[in-house]
């Protein structure tokens, strides 16, 4: 094993350590080392759960301190993709989920403007304090709601899972698709937005 290596491995063990109050993870599961986390204010609570033998790459963000995030057994979640809570996300089990996707339980802003121009006036008071960009954001007027991917689904890469979305048991989304809607059990959705394209048997 090269130095780069050995190096690589005492950096992961050492997020790991610090993950460790946020993340329940059961045996067997694997965090690769794609893997961050990012948490608002973080409290003394678990942010995370993966089930036994998943395997994880992605990105997790809590941009309002809020939500939970659930890995079923045997799931796999590549690297670049991100998975924003402020509501839950619940991932079954045996789901696959490619490279570069959006899973996001918010619209980040009200579609009121007099709501959106006083997250810009925080931003800049966060800003000259110093301070990360949403750390006084008021999110009360933002629209979220959870997102359920059930078990055996399968998402192409560079998709956008919007707010409250449930996509059904064995269903697929293709590549680069938009889904606003929930998807069917056994279909393939695609495109923006995402459409059935077709039914799958099972
Ligand atoms: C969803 C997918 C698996 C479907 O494959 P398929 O069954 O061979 O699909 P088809 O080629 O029969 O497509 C059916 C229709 O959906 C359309 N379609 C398929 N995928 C699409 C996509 N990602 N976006 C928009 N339209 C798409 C096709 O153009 C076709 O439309 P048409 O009937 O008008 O010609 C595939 O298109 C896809 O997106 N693969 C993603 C792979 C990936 O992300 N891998 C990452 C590693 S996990």
């Amino acid at each position: 094993m090269g130095l780069r290596n050995i190096y690589e491995r005492y950096k992961f063990r050492r997020t790991m350590k610090r993950f460790a109050p946020i993340l329940e993870i059961t045996s067997g599961a694997i965090v690769l080392n794609t893997t961050s986390v990012n948490i608002q204010s973080p409290q003394k609570r678990k942010y995370i759960y993966i089930e036994e033998e998943a395997i994880v790459g992605c990105n997790f963000i809590f941009e309002s301190g809020q939500g939970t995030i659930r890995i079923g057994k045997r799931s796999y979640i590549g690297a670049g993709t991100n998975l924003l809570a402020h509501s839950d996300i619940i991932i079954g089990d045996d789901v696959t989920l490619a490279w570069g996707i959006w899973v996001y339980t918010h619209d980040s802003h009200s579609l009121d403007w007099c709501e959106r121009i006083k997250d810009l006036e925080d931003v800049r008071v966060d800003y000259r304090s110093g301070r990360n960009l949403i750390a006084s954001k008021d999110w009360s007027g933002v629209n979220t709601a959870p997102i359920r991917i059930c078990d055996k689904a399968w998402i192409g890469m560079n998709a956008i899972i919007l707010k409250g979305v449930t996509i059904g048991e064995g269903a697929v989304v293709g590549a680069g698709s938009v889904v606003t809607h929930d998807v069917p059990a056994w279909s393939v959705v695609a495109g923006n937005p995402a459409r059935v394209v077709k039914m799958l048997n099972h």
